[in-house]
């Protein structure tokens, strides 16, 4: 259904920092022998510089306004797998568009989420007491991602392989 000349994402993986989107992402791709996206990249391609940097030198609201145009550009230009930042589904518009979508919520709990993220510097919204700023982004986030999700995959425990695995198998059951 659509447009048949749209381009469209094969699956966009949502979830929280941790998730797997990436690798799973790469994985699926890989799989179907599409390509890759990610709409972080594509922000950091726009400003020119990482996400760390646009989050201190231009401050959270101007990164939302970046990553918001660089869904809504890759919904509509990208035909492979898309993993979005795990904050993009706070935007309304965002939401809005995904309804159209194969959505798959990459669900992963505190201490599997934690211990993903490791220490890194590169997410600046997790800066100080990593455990407890992924429990605060899990409780408030995890009643958006079930919203706009097709498919839940439970991660916890779960190799990214495995990961892969079962959202294949979810989306062959969903398509029919
Ligand atoms: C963010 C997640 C990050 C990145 C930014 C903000 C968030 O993406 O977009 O640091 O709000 O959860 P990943 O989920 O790919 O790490």
């Amino acid at each position: 259904m659509g447009n048949q000349s749209t381009p469209r994402p094969r699956a966009v993986l949502i979830g929280t920092m941790g998730a797997g989107k990436t690798t799973v992402g790469q994985l699926l791709a890989a799989r179907w022998g599409v390509g890759f996206r990610d709409t972080d990249h594509d922000v950091e391609a726009a400003a020119g510089k990482p996400v760390s940097d646009i989050f201190v030198e231009d401050g959270e609201a101007a990164f939302r306004a970046l990553e918001r145009d660089a869904v809504a550009a890759a919904l509509i230009s990208h035909d492979g797998v898309l993993a979005l930042g795990g904050g993009a589904v706070l935007d309304k518009s965002t939401r809005a568009l995904l309804a159209d979508h194969t959505v798959v919520f990459l669900e992963v709990g505190l201490s599997d989420a934690a211990a993903r993220v490791g220490l890194g510097v590169s997410r600046p919204l997790l800066l100080g007491n990593v455990r407890a700023k992924v429990k605060q982004l899990l409780d408030e986030r995890t009643p958006i991602y079930e919203s706009v999700a097709t498919v839940r995959i439970p991660t916890d425990g779960r190799s990214a392989e495995q990961v892969a695995e079962a959202v294949l198998a979810a989306l062959e059951a969903s398509d029919g």
